[in-house]
């Protein structure tokens, strides 16, 4: 088994790095495992003028799996749009027709204190935001700046969504919760908005043969509000990309930890790409604080989702809460005044607890 490992920009090579050294310790353990490296983002910019070259490409496409570090940074924001380190993200989203983003947010309960909420509120917290990774306002054309009838100058982007593409992440969302509490609620702006009516209307239809799962509906703007006040009375979320991006985002920092969380992107052959969910960080690129354990996490899914591994995938998830309950903790899980650990000291602690 082959993963393609693209550190990207910012704190992403730190942190692949530590994942890399995990998955050479399973290695050493019998897995078959191996990995390259490739360029991506600014880091890819910078070696080749491009976000994605397309040596990076080909090996993203012999390998099973692509581990994503992170890209962007103030140095690049000056860029035209197709050279930004982002594109290489969504060209490597649509290429591999990722169409399925799982962005899991639980709380460890080691660091239910960490979070802006009041730990009644946030502890035991477990929910799972699938949202639709290939279209929606994202990718829909046409796009742009334009001159309108009125002589005026107007920036349009559309918004639209295929029903293949709304039937094929309901039943993504339908069949994760079939695993865990059996309850889908799907958010959108029916309200308002032609394409999102469209959307619970297929999510209706794609539920009838998914019985055994509750279904419920809610508009984006109360499920940002119900996030902050109730998040335990969400299972699997469902929704497009936008509302999936600004959400997911949210729910990130009710677990009080970006630093935690991973996430999968997947297409419909079970390949995919996996990343953390916070970005490069640049402010502390390079410092070896960053908190690798996003990364890591990410691994573990890689390992269930990509390669089929779940011993090995659970291997790594108990290795993680392991150090954790030690006590380990990087700068940003930290509590005020206590010891904290570096980027690495933090991956030895994981492979010695594997
Ligand atoms: C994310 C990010 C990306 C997105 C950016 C970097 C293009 O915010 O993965 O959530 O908007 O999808
Ligand atoms: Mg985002």
């Amino acid at each position: 088994m082959k993963i393609a490992v693209l550190a990207g920009d910012g704190i992403g090579p730190e942190i692949t790095e530590q994942a890399e050294r995990v998955i050479a310790a399973l290695a050493q353990d019998g897995l078959r495992i191996e990995t390259e490296r490739a360029l991506v983002g600014g880091a890819a910019y910078d070696a080749s003028g491009d976000p994605l070259p397309e040596s990076t490409l080909k090996l993203c496409e012999k390998s099973d799996a692509i581990l994503f570090g992170a890209v962007g940074g103030p140095k690049y924001d000056a860029l035209p749009r197709p050279k930004r380190p982002e594109q290489g993200l969504l060209r490597l989203r649509k290429h591999f027709d990722l169409f399925a983003n799982l962005r899991p947010a639980t709380v460890f309960p080691e660091l239910a204190h960490a979070s802006t909420l009041r730990p009644e509120v946030v502890a035991g917290l477990d929910i799972l935001i699938v949202r639709e990774l290939t279209g929606d306002i994202y990718f829909g054309q046409p796009r742009g700046v334009r001159t309108n009838e009125a002589g005026e100058r107007e920036g349009f982007d559309t918004m639209r969504y295929a029903e293949s593409e709304i039937r094929r992440i309901a039943v993504i969302a339908f069949e994760a919760a079939r695993k865990r509490g059996k309850r889908v609620c799907s958010v959108d702006k029916a309200n308002v908005l032609e394409t999102t009516q469209f959307w619970r209307d297929i999510v209706t239809d794609v539920h009838q043969q998914h019985r055994d799962i509750e279904l419920s509906h809610m508009y984006v703007d109360n499920a940002a509000m119900q996030l902050v006040r109730n998040p335990k009375q969400f299972d699997v979320i469902v929704t497009g990309n936008m509302f999936g991006d600004i959400l997911s985002d949210e729910a990130s920092m009710l677990t009080g930890s970006i630093g935690m969380l991973p996430s999968a992107s997947l297409n419909a052959r079970n390949f995919g790409m996996y990343e953390p969910i916070h970005g490069s960080a640049p402010d502390i690129a390079g410092k070896g604080v960053a908190n690798p354990l996003a990364t890591i996490l990410s691994l573990a899914m890689l390992l269930r989702h990509s390669l089929g591994q779940e011993a090995a995938a659970q291997r790594v998830e108990t290795a993680v809460r392991k150090v954790l309950a030690q006590g380990l903790r990087t700068a940003d899980i930290a509590e005020q005044g206590k010891r904290t650990v570096g980027t690495r000291e933090m991956g030895d602690a994981v492979i010695a607890a594997l």
